[in-house]
């Protein structure tokens, strides 16, 4: 079968595979690491189990596993992403419903989890401790960002969390008074200023995003992150 039709957790069981044939000196699997085969199985089912763990819906894990996954624009824009240097803090997917854009955060997730699994082989480090590279929830909806208060706990999370989902950004009520806007304004700040990667998805264009969220937080998404509008025809069946 070709590599790249694999789906992806068999690609990473095959790069962990690779990695336990080098500790055997390039000689092939030895009795003791052909036994531990069952070890990169069992990990990697650990990596697939965090992903609701970490607020992943089950009907998107279940996409992300089937077998019509594809390369959409939206996947490519995450494929991008995690190449960029940090300063790169943030991917807005910007677009019209059931362009993918939510289906490529969760793949985004998806691989930091696996990534994250590669790299415990590679130290020889993947019976110890942790599981998942997820140790709490890193996908949010815009809904859940809006209804959590400046006295919240919640709100130390949101700033700080390495790797968060933002999803449909746009749909959270605004209060008159501002005080939803002003939290997302100090949230955005912080993470911009930490360089806390985030992935948002919105309905909103880059004008209606401007309008609704104003300059001071357009422009720390500008400013290293990138806006990319989604322009392909509706996947949703
Ligand atoms: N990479 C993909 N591979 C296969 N199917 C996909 C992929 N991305 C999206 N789809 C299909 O399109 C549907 C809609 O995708 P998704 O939920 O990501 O859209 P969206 O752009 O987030 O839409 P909305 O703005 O309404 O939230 C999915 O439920 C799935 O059926
Ligand atoms: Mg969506």
């Amino acid at each position: 079968m070709d590599h790249k039709s694999l789906r992806l957790s068999e690609d990473y069981l095959a790069r962990i595979q690779e990695i336990l044939k080098k500790r055997n000196n390039g000689e092939g699997i030895s009795d003791y690491d052909y036994c531990k085969k069952a070890v990169p199985e069992s990990r990697i089912r650990d990596a697939q189990a965090s992903l609701p763990d970490a607020g992943v819906s089950l009907r998107d894990c279940a996409i992300l596993d089937g077998d019509s996954f594809e390369d959409t624009p939206s996947v490519k824009a995450i494929k991008d992403f995690i190449l960029k240097p940090k300063e790169t803090w943030c991917l807005v997917l910007a677009g019209q419903p059931g362009r993918g854009k939510s289906i490529a955060a969760a793949y985004w997730l998806k691989r930091l989890a696996y990534d994250w699994l590669v790299k415990r082989f590679e130290d020889g480090e993947e019976s110890m401790g942790q599981r998942s590279i997820f140790t709490g929830q890193h996908w949010w909806s815009a809904q859940e960002v809006g209804r959590v208060s400046s006295h919240d706990a919640q709100l130390s999370i949101l700033m700080n969390r390495d790797n968060l989902v933002i999803d449909d950004l746009g749909t959270e009520y605004l209060d008159t008074k501002g005080h939803t806007l002003h939290r997302l304004d100090e949230m955005i700040t912080r993470r911009y200023s930490n360089y806390k990667r985030t992935v948002i998805t919105t309905n909103l264009n880059m004008e209606g995003f401007q309008k609704r969220y104003g300059n001071r937080i357009f422009s720390r998404i500008g400013d290293g992150g990138v806006f990319h509008g989604v322009t392909n025809k509706s996947l949703r069946v």
